[in-house]
C-alpha cells in the first residue's frame, strides 16, 4: 500500500526503462577553436584539454568528432591582426573562414556552425563598434550585478555593428557554414543577418541566435582562449543582467520574432530556470551553451580530486537536457560522445 518509489529503483532494467531524460552524442555540439598556422595545438591554460588548434588540426579533430557521433561543431577564430573595425572578422582568408573550407572538404557532412561576433578581432575587445565619443563613466554599479567594481560604460555604434555583423554571417557562409551563430546581443542583429543572407541568396541557411545571453563571469576562460577581455569596461551595456529571467524571456521572444531558427540560453548551469521557462513558453528549438567557466570548475576540481569528473560532467548535461535543452553545446561533447557510445 502506498508509494514505494523505491521498488523500482532496487533492479537496474527498471531503473533504464523509467529514466525520464535521454543525453546522446547526437545531441551535443562541440566548441573549437582555431587559429592560424600549421599543426599547432596550445592548450588553453584554464581550460585544461581544451586547444587552439590550426586548420589542419581542426580537421582531424571534426574527423574524431564525426566518428565519434558529434554531429556538429561550433567554430571560434582567435585573430592574427586585430583593429578598431574587427577587418579580420569577416576576411575572406580569415581563420574561420579557411577552417570551415578546409573541414567542409574533409568531413562534409559535420554540421559547421560559426559564431558570429567581433570581439575576437577588435583591439578594444568588445562585441560591436564604438563610438569615438568618450563613454560616461558610471560611478554606482546596480545593486546585484556580479562585480561592484565601478565600470566604463562603453558606447557601442549600433548600425555599423549591425552592418559589419552581417558581412561576418555572410562571409561564413560563403566559405561553406551551415548554420550561424551570432552572439553579439545587439538589438536587431539577427534581422539584420537574415536579411543580409536572404538578399545574397542564402534563404535556406539556419541561425542559431544567442538569445539570452547573460553578463556572465563564467566566460572568463572562453577570453583567455580567445583573447578577447575587454580591454575597458565590461560587456553589462549589451549582455543581460543574472537578474533577470523575464528579460531574457523577452530576449528570446524577439529573436524568434526577427527569424531566429534556434534560440540559445547562455551560460546553462546558473540559468536552467530561463532553459524551463523558454521550453514552457516557445516550444521552440532550444539551446544551451555549457560555457567554460562551468567546464573549467569541473576540471578543476575533477583534476585536484575534490570531485570525480566524469560522473559530476554527465550530472551537469543531463541536468541541462531535464531543464529543456534540446542541444547542448559543451566542451565535454566529445569525451561524453565516447562515454555514451560505450553505455
Ligand atoms: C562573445 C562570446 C562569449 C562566449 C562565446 N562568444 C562570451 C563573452 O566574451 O562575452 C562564451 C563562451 C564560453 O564561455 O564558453 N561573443
Ligand atoms: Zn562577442
Amino acid at each position: 500500500m502506498g508509494y514505494h518509489p523505491r521498488r523500482l529503483r532496487q533492479q537496474e532494467a527498471f531503473r533504464n526503462v523509467l529514466r525520464e531524460t535521454r543525453l546522446a552524442p547526437d545531441q551535443l555540439v562541440m566548441p573549437l577553436f582555431v587559429r592560424p598556422g600549421k599543426r599547432v595545438r596550445v592548450q588553453i591554460p584554464s581550460m585544461p584539454g581544451q586547444f587552439q588548434l590550426s586548420p589542419d588540426q581542426v580537421v582531424s579533430e571534426c574527423e574524431e568528432l564525426q566518428a565519434l557521433g558529434v554531429p556538429a561543431v561550433l567554430l571560434f577564430g582567435t585573430a592574427a591582426g586585430k583593429d578598431e573595425r574587427a577587418t579580420q572578422a569577416y576576411a575572406k582568408d580569415g581563420i574561420v573562414q579557411q577552417a570551415v573550407r578546409a573541414i567542409k572538404a574533409r568531413t562534409p557532412k559535420l554540421a559547421v556552425i560559426t559564431d558570429v561576433c567581433l570581439c575576437a578581432y577588435t583591439s578594444h575587445g568588445h562585441c560591436g563598434l564604438l563610438k569615438s565619443r568618450p563613454a560616461a563613466k558610471s560611478k554606482s554599479p546596480k545593486p546585484h550585478t556580479p562585480s561592484a567594481a565601478p565600470t566604463l560604460d562603453v558606447n557601442i555604434d549600433e548600425p555599423a555593428s549591425l552592418e559589419l555583423l552581417a558581412k561576418v554571417a555572410l562571409s561564413h557562409a560563403q566559405a561553406g557554414a551551415d548554420m550561424v551563430a551570432p552572439s553579439d546581443m545587439l538589438d536587431g542583429r539577427v534581422a539584420a543577418i537574415r536579411r543580409a543572407l536572404d538578399r545574397d541568396g542564402w534563404t535556406h541557411l539556419p541561425l542559431m541566435s544567442y538569445a539570452a545571453k547573460f553578463a556572465s563571469s563564467f566566460y572568463a576562460p572562453f577570453r583567455d582562449a580567445v583573447d578577447s577581455h575587454p580591454m575597458m569596461g565590461d560587456r553589462r551595456s549589451y549582455q543581460l543582467d543574472p537578474a533577470n529571467a523575464e528579460e531574457a524571456l523577452r530576449e528570446i521572444a524577439a529573436d524568434i520574432d526577427e527569424g531566429a531558427d534556434i534560440v540559445m540560453v547562455k551560460p546553462a548551469l546558473a540559468y536552467l530556470d530561463v532553459l524551463a521557462r523558454a521550453k514552457e513558453r516557445f516550444g521552440f528549438p532550444l539551446a544551451a551553451f555549457n560555457v567554460s567557466g562551468e567546464y573549467a570548475m569541473i576540471k578543476a576540481a575533477g583534476i585536484r580530486g575534490w570531485l570525480p569528473e566524469k560522473p559530476a560532467w554527465l550530472e551537469v548535461l543531463l541536468a541541462i537536457r531535464r531543464a529543456g535543452a534540446d542541444l547542448i553545446i559543451t566542451y565535454w561533447a566529445k569525451e561524453a560522445a565516447k562515454v555514451l557510445r560505450e553505455r
